[in-house]
């Protein structure tokens, strides 16, 4: 697919893409968030693609907070209401690239694409792959016909429902797990694969919450493993029986293979459900989804990855929905 007369807003929110170290030679000793998104997109360029850049914000995205996944999902929807603009690009930080890609998944109606985009080496690198990647990511948001959330990084095209960070190191950092990659950017031409994704049912209401909320309610995610203790999740019953302030009001397990949980665990899991805090199980697994079974004491999340399932969770309590089930659309 080539793209003419496009016009493509990047919002920069930081991460090693806009990351600065004081040796060529160091893709780790580096500061993330230091280099502002104008900087970035002027290293660039796409025939017949006009850029408009924007900063949100210039973080290391393991300090990513609501206060700036609200601003963002206000500015991309606010963009890609414009008639002239064909898409946005987010430059962000790999480490919570796939929370933000489903939160704005979950929140944005969209009928055109936001595409998500990073590096995993800083702009300061030797061979720095942040540019490539900008520079794929403009060529998907400004091809005719894309839509939806996603995230390319690598030459990868990935859905904004599916995208994971997979690898520590690597320049190709991230997968589609099961899925599969939605599509490649091969010399500035988008090859599509598969289907766009499409916005959940509730992504309009849950975008007039997110906007006029403070805060999401809390959601905490607790892992099941060898010799595991539901003491932590007991202590959370507790403070949410004493009233505390931002007391917990969901909890995401994520448990062994199919979701399973060590029986401490799932003892303190289903005390929890009684004190009215909501709980999903996911899995540890790379892959796969976690199937229903008859008699399951608690509800599995289906596919979600537990950061996925946490953020779905916190979503379904800001629009006032009974959690205890998750709805997996
Ligand atoms: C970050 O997530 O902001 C730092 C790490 C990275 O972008 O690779």
């Amino acid at each position: 697919m080539k793209t003419t007369n496009a016009h493509v807003v990047v919002l920069g929110t930081g991460g090693t893409i806009a990351g600065r170290a004081a040796d060529a030679a160091d893709a780790l000793g580096y500061v993330a968030g230091q280099i502002g998104v104008r900087e970035l997109v002027g290293q660039v360029s796409v025939p017949g693609v006009a850029l408009r850049a924007e900063q949100v914000a210039n973080v290391d995205s393991k300090d990513m907070e609501f206060a700036i996944w609200r601003e963002l999902a206000g500015r991309c929807s606010h963009w890609v209401a414009q008639d002239e603009v064909s898409g946005v690009v987010v430059t962000h930080g790999t480490d919570t690239l796939e929370e933000t890609a489903f939160f704005l998944h979950s929140v944005l109606p969209l009928q055109k694409p936001v595409v998500l985009t990073c590096a995993m080496r800083p702009a300061t690198a030797f061979a720095p792959d942040g540019p490539q990647n900008l520079r794929d990511a403009i060529v998907v948001a400004a091809a005719p016909g894309a839509r939806g959330v996603l995230g390319v990084c690598a030459g990868a095209v990935h859905s904004g429902e599916d995208v994971r960070k997979v690898h520590t190191y690597r320049v190709n950092a991230f997968s589609s797990g099961d899925n599969g990659a939605l599509g490649d950017v091969e010399e500035g031409r988008l090859r599509q694969l598969r289907a766009w994704p499409d916005p959940p049912a509730a992504a309009a209401t849950s975008l007039r919450a997110v906007l006029a909320a403070d805060a999401l309610p809390r959601g905490e995610i607790l892992t099941s493993h060898a010799g595991a203790r539901g003491a932590m999740i007991d202590m959370l019953v507790r403070e949410r029986a004493a009233g505390s302030e931002g007391a917990v009001q969901g909890l995401v397990l994520a448990g062994t293979g199919n979701g399973t949980l060590h029986h401490s665990v799932g003892e303190a899991a289903l005390r929890a459900l009684e004190a009215g805090i909501a709980v999903w199980r996911t899995t540890r697994c790379a892959n796969g989804r976690v199937l229903p079974h008859a008699g399951d004491a608690l509800p599995g999340a289906g596919p979600l990855t537990s950061v996925q399932a946490r953020v779905a969770m916190m979503l379904a309590l800001l629009r006032g929905e009974d959690a205890r089930v998750p709805r997996l659309t």
